[in-house]
């Protein structure tokens, strides 16, 4: 493994350009952090609650943000004994005293109520947590938030810009981000694989021959195990895996990304160009080519934040498989797509269309009152083509009930398990579109995700 490729110094500093907040943008960032900081720790003093400040944390405060990207996290830090319903009372009054000035507020709910603002161009969320002793402490799930800001403050001296490259290259090949709709790497992740590593280029030379069950624990503290492709032991809560939320698949993605790179090094893997929504004619052709068939679930887009809809969806696209197998549908892939107003689930199958014929496998001859009872409904009936015994069971052919899978969804989806949004949007109204019938979805974000489906 010596002599292996180095990445060029010249691609980093070109990527960096682009990518590393300059002077004027880190002084403005700094300058609303403590901003904000200080209207926290003021209005917890107007609304007479006592004890209570803020505390800047998130990439904003470890100066490993992108350029560009202006999110500050504000946490609003109470004392461990606070009740909860405290927490939420209070923390949500300070927060509201501090968004007077904001130019957008909105309530947002994750495993307790924060605010999310929109202040002089920055997208800034105002959590309300405990400050707990130590991490086996927790009150609530953010509570780990200022550990983490800690460890990695005290640990990322001299690597920021290492972190940059990753979280970028991460990006480019569409792995980063913790939320449930991405299942990728969150920016703490990254922070904590350049620490391990040492620097961008060792994180992929690493990262292109890992495997799964891959394990990295900087305080050699880890308590549980985990059944992720990827642990990475939280150095500052020995029971919990840092990439817990990563799927198998999107830890493949960055291996693969990795080795790409390292073979052939572009400031494209950083930067890809735009995919161009397909044709009409495309699609068509595409669709024409393959001669399997391809059925959309079409829906209107349920009104809640992405981190609620995508697990809901992520199961309906299941339950549409498992009811399409359960029927004798053979299915190639499944996948989905939200946008504005419609969301889509498709599916890929074998054929569309089965015979009129099923057959029924019924019970072992020897068992003599089941097998009784099956030879008495279905021998010599109208609707049973034929009736024979196969390798010591009753057999009958009976019509098929459903023949077509659109039908088949048409009937059965509303009733599968499609999560409480979904559900409600589709016993609303759906659609179940076939083949030449996808090209009426005329959404170039869909048309964008059809380039890889086809
Ligand atoms: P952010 O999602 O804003 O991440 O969460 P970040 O580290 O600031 O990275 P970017 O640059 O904005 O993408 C803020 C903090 O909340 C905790 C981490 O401590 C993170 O730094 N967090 C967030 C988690 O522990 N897990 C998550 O999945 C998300
Ligand atoms: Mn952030």
């Amino acid at each position: 493994m010596k002599n292996e490729t180095t990445i060029p110094e010249e691609l980093k500093k070109r990527v960096l350009e682009k990518i590393r907040p300059d002077a004027s943008e880190r002084t403005r960032l700094l300058a609303v952090q403590v901003e904000l900081a200080e209207k926290v720790n003021r209005a917890a003093e107007t609304l007479g609650i006592k004890a209570v400040f803020a505390k800047m944390v998130g990439s904003a405060a470890r100066g490993t943000w992108l350029s560009g990207t202006h999110d500050i996290d504000i946490f609003i830090s109470f004392p461990e004994e606070t009740s909860r319903a405290d927490l939420e009372k209070k923390g949500m009054a300070v927060a509201r005293e501090v968004a007077k000035t904001a130019s957008r507020i909105e309530d947002r709910h994750a495993e307790h109520p924060y605010l999310n603002i929109i202040y002089k161009g920055f997208d800034i969320d105002l959590v309300p947590c405990f400050r707990v002793a130590s991490t086996s402490s927790l009150k609530s799930a953010v509570d780990r938030t200022p550990f983490h800001n800690e460890f990695v403050k005290k640990r990322i001296k001299g690597l920021e810009a290492e972190v940059l490259l990753l979280k970028q290259f991460m990006r480019g090949s569409g792995v980063y981000g913790s939320e449930l709709k991405t299942r990728g790497f969150s920016g703490y992740l990254t922070e904590l694989l350049v620490i391990n590593y040492g620097s961008f280029e060792n994180t992929l030379k690493a990262a292109a021959s890992w495997s799964p069950g891959e394990f990295i624990d900087l305080e050699a503290h880890a308590s549980l195990s985990h059944p992720d492709p990827l642990v990475m032991v939280d150095p500052t809560d020995p029971k919990r895996n840092v990439a817990a939320a990563l799927s198998l698949d999107k830890f493949c993605l960055f291996m693969a990304s990795c080795r790409a790179f390292l073979k052939d090094p572009t400031f494209e893997a950083f930067f890809p160009v735009p995919v161009k929504p397909l044709t009409e004619a495309e699609i068509s052709e595409k669709i024409k080519a393959r001669q399997s068939a391809q059925l959309a679930l079409s829906f209107k887009t349920p009104d809640v934040v992405e981190d609620v809809l995508f697990p809901q969806l992520y199961k309906s696209e299941q339950a549409a498989v498992t009811l399409l197998e359960e029927y004798e549908f053979s299915h190639l892939k499944s996948g989905v797509w939200a946008g504005k107003t419609k969301t889509i689930i498709l599916l890929e199958l074998i054929s569309n269309k089965l015979p009129k014929v099923k057959k029924h496998i019924g019970p072992p001859v020897w068992l003599s009152s089941n097998a009784e009872k099956f030879r008495a409904k279905y021998e010599k009936k109208e609707d049973v083509f034929s009736f024979y015994i196969e390798k010591g069971r009753y057999v009958a052919e009976i019509k098929r009930k459903y023949p077509e899978a659109a039908t088949l969804l048409k009937a059965k989806f509303p009733d599968c398990p499609l999560g409480k949004h979904i559900g409600k949007s589709v016993r609303q109204g759906f659609e179940v579109l076939e083949n030449e019938e996808l090209l009426r979805l005329e959404d170039p974000g869909f048309r964008i995700f059809l380039k890889k489906w086809l």
